[in-house]
């Protein structure tokens, strides 16, 4: 598991969404109400960005290409056209920090070990 910081809890508004580059792709943030969640940036019907789509108060998203609408708690699709789940990420707040943890780990950088 890898631990992202996403951004300052300040820099997200109540209904806005921001897009976190991450090691195994792009993730959704979104902050409804003061809860945050994070799932695929990358609609699972297609190549739209979740992080561009129509938050709603329920916590749920509509993406922006064709409509189809997720919830942010469990990823799941709750409407046509879209049928397969978004995978979702733990989201953790630390003094006024936004941290989003990941599967697998950062490639080190520098030489390795022999
Ligand atoms: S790309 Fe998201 S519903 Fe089609």
């Amino acid at each position: 598991m890898t631990r992202i910081t996403a951004c300052e809890v300040s820099a997200l508004a109540d209904g806005d969404a921001l897009k976190v580059e991450a090691p195994g792709g792009a993730i959704a943030l979104f902050n409804v109400d003061g809860e945050f969640y994070a799932v695929d940036d990358r609609c699972s019907h297609g190549n739209a960005s979740m992080s561009e789509g129509y938050v709603e108060d329920d916590a749920t998203v509509e993406c922006p290409l064709h409509a189809a609408r997720f919830c942010m708690k469990t990823g799941a699709a709750l409407c046509q056209p879209a049928t397969d789940p978004l995978r979702t990420y733990p989201v953790e707040i630390v003094d006024g920090t936004v941290y989003i943890d990941v599967p697998g780990s950062v490639a080190k950088i520098g030489g390795s070990q022999r």
